[in-house]
């Protein structure tokens, strides 16, 4: 959520900053706006609501000076409507510091009070603004020298209460461009130009200077970081003590974070599904046949003492965490409690020692997530996190991880993400199996051995999608789709439901099948388009019986079906007006292939309505407030 960038080398700043920017819009779009400091000594900036062509067109216009140090922003307005006054960078009153920020200041409105109180007038209605007034003030009152701007941002930063990351720059300032985070995400960059110039970025990710380095620092908490043209990378607290960021190689390059051809990232991501899943799978075999998960920094006897576990995320990441719950419980025999974060975090669970806390997150910087995750580690539980982005905070503030390797997923809506999550979970309720003495190692390797036939089955499923886009352009007009499943396809339901409504704008509702009578069916009226997630025919005690009935319930009440059921289960034929065939799976592992055509049906439903599939209004793919 917001997207920012900071860059000081030899550089034209401009060109870097709205490059980054390109590739953080997914974090936000509302308004995008950058700074640079030129060798006049003044700053100049542009910002213009609405995605970043809009800026661009700005630019175009009205070009800035040339420079070599920028900062830029995109925004997912929080304090102020999404217009141009509210778009960042904000400036101090003399107009010689620009700051951008992610996050939300708290205290703000009594931080702006005493700036008004001494005469401050403020140009926007956001709590960032507070920010640079108080910088500018900050460093007038410090003295000369090289510390200085630094000095003055961990000044401001001790005053502030809430979620942050802050850059700035400063006209006084030709080499350094300073920032801050507390709770929103911020890495460094650190690379050279072809001449061995050395050259800094700043970015709410690593997407933000992938085109440039994949050289980067993880910051830690609470920290101020300093980048300059001579003195290079300098990081404190924020009382000023040393800290050591820690380097790490970003393991992709810009080339994954482009569309490759495609008209979407969404469909970029949904084809690298079998890839994805095969890279979050490799490597965890040991020689014997046994799951070895070494980033699972929980030694056996922790695990062994695990009594109760839940499981805790947003979105579509809660999604994976509900389909966990039925392998995981299945496998271990343990209690598995799923609950979205925002809810978890605020209504006193109990737990304990004994608890283990499965925080899943693609992006690793949900706040909400990330505040459930610390509720946890308040009440002694242990915590893993299942989490994409490598160096971001829910992992590290994690007492282990489980790393899902899909590569950078730019579109808003998860589907790669998704479906290696759904991957990692069975990794670790297997991984608890045999560490606890439930299932025999041959036992699992055999269920390891149907996880790797998965990327070929998912590519199975994308290799007979055409007739899944033809029914989605003729669903485009629907007004209401209703999604039902049962047993492990009834969160797959949800997610069809989610898919749906967050691209295409379209009402839509994921059911349990079994509670269809108990109050949905109302709904169905004569053409409603229901889709239907049809569990295997081996599944637990006729459950696909009572589904294949509920379809039959609906089409009586006049439902256009469209059933998603396995290969020769013939037992729906009767009572589907549309099929949509997936390959024989093992029923608790069947979400991974059921998923796929509900997500190229919302993609195609989307697209024929004219939406942006990849960035859905109102949206931000990674959500940094609570
Ligand atoms: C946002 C996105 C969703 C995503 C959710 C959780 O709401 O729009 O697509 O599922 O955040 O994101 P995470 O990065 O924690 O998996």
């Amino acid at each position: 959520m917001c997207g920012i960038v900071g860059y000081v080398g030899p550089q034209e700043a401009l060109g870097v900053v709205l490059e980054g920017l390109r590739r953080l819009e997914y974090r936000g779009y509302d308004s995008a706006g950058v700074a640079v400091r030129v060798d006049s000594g003044e700053l100049a900036s542009a910002k213009k609501a609405g995605k970043l062509a809009n800026l661009e067109k700005v630019l175009a216009d009205e070009p800035l000076p040339p420079s070599t140090i920028g900062i830029g922003h995109t925004r997912w307005a929080t304090h102020g409507g999404p217009t141009d006054r509210n778009a960042h960078p904000h400036l101090s009153a003399d107009g010689r510091v620009a700051v951008i920020h992610n996050g939300i200041i708290e205290n703000f409105a009594g931080l702006r009070a005493q700036c008004e109180a001494r005469g401050v007038e403020f140009s926007s209605d956001t709590d960032t603004e507070v920010a640079a007034h108080l910088l500018a003030a900050a460093y007038d009152d410090l003295p000369a020298g090289p510390d200085r701007f630094a000095e003055a941002m961990r000044v401001v930063c001790r005053a502030l209460e809430g979620a942050f990351t802050l850059v700035a720059t400063h006209a006084d300032e030709p080499d350094t461009v300073v920032a801050a985070r507390r709770n929103s995400p911020l890495v460094v960059g650190v690379g050279e130009t072809a001449d061995g110039t050395p050259e800094y970025f700043l970015g709410s990710d690593v997407a933000a200077f992938i085109a440039h380095t994949r050289e980067a620092r993880e910051l830690g908490q609470d920290q101020v970081v300093e980048i300059d043209r001579t003195r290079g990378l300098t990081v404190t607290d924020f009382s000023g003590a040393p800290a050591e960021p820690k380097a790490y190689t970003v393991d992709w390059d810009a080339a994954a974070a482009e569309k490759g051809g495609y008209d979407w990232f969404m469909l970029k991501e949904i084809a690298e599904q079998p890839q994805a899943i095969a890279d979050t799978l490799l490597g965890r075999l040991g020689e014997h046949g046994e799951l070895v998960l070494d980033e699972v920094r929980l030694s056996d006897q922790e695990l062994r003492d695990i009594d109760k576990i839940f499981v805790v995320a947003c979105g579509t990441a809660y999604h994976a965490g509900l389909i966990a719950k039925y392998a995981i419980e299945h496998w271990t025999r343990i209690p598995v409690e799923v609950e979205v974060a925002s809810e978890f975090r605020y209504r006193d669970p109990v737990l304990d020692r004994s608890t283990l806390v499965i925080v899943i997150s693609q992006s690793g910087e949900t706040m909400d997530t990330l505040m459930a995750l610390r509720h946890a580690k308040e009440q002694k539980a242990r915590v893993l996190a299942i989490c994409n982005a490598n160096g971001s905070t829910i992992p590290r503030e994690s007492d282990a991880v489980l790393y899902t390797h899909a590569g950078p997923e730019v579109a808003v809506a998860s589907t790669k993400g998704f479906l290696t999550q759904i991957v990692a979970c069975y990794l670790v309720g297997l991984f608890l199996a045999q560490v606890r003495g439930i299932k025999y190692e041959d036992e699992v390797a055999a269920m390891v051995a149907d996880l790797q036939s998965l990327p070929g089955k998912v590519a199975e499923v994308l290799e007979q999608m055409e007739p899944v886009r033809e029914l989605g352009r003729s669903l485009a007009g629907a007004d209401t789709i209703l999604f039902l499943g049962r047993h492990v396809a009834y969160p797959v339901a949800l997610e069809g439901a989610l898919k749906l409504k967050e691209l295409a704008y379209i009402h839509a509702e994921g059911f349990a099948a079994g509670e269809l009578k108990h109050g949905p069916i109302a709904l169905i009226d004569q053409g409603t388009p229901v889709v239907v997630v049809v569990p295997s025919p081996r599944a637990r005690e006729s459950v696909h019986g009572k589904v294949v009935s509920n379809i039959q319930e609906v089409r009586a009440r006049g439902a256009r079906t469209i059933v998603i059921a396995e290969e020769g289960d013939d037992d729906v034929v009767p009572y589907a007006d549309h099929i949509i065939r997936v390959p024989r799976t093992p029923t608790l592992l069947a979400p991974v292939v059921t998923t796929v055509p509900l997500q190229v049906l919302a993609c195609e439903i989307a697209d024929t309505r004219g939406y942006d599939v990849d960035q859905p209004r109102n949206l931000a793919k990674s959500v940094t407030v609570e």
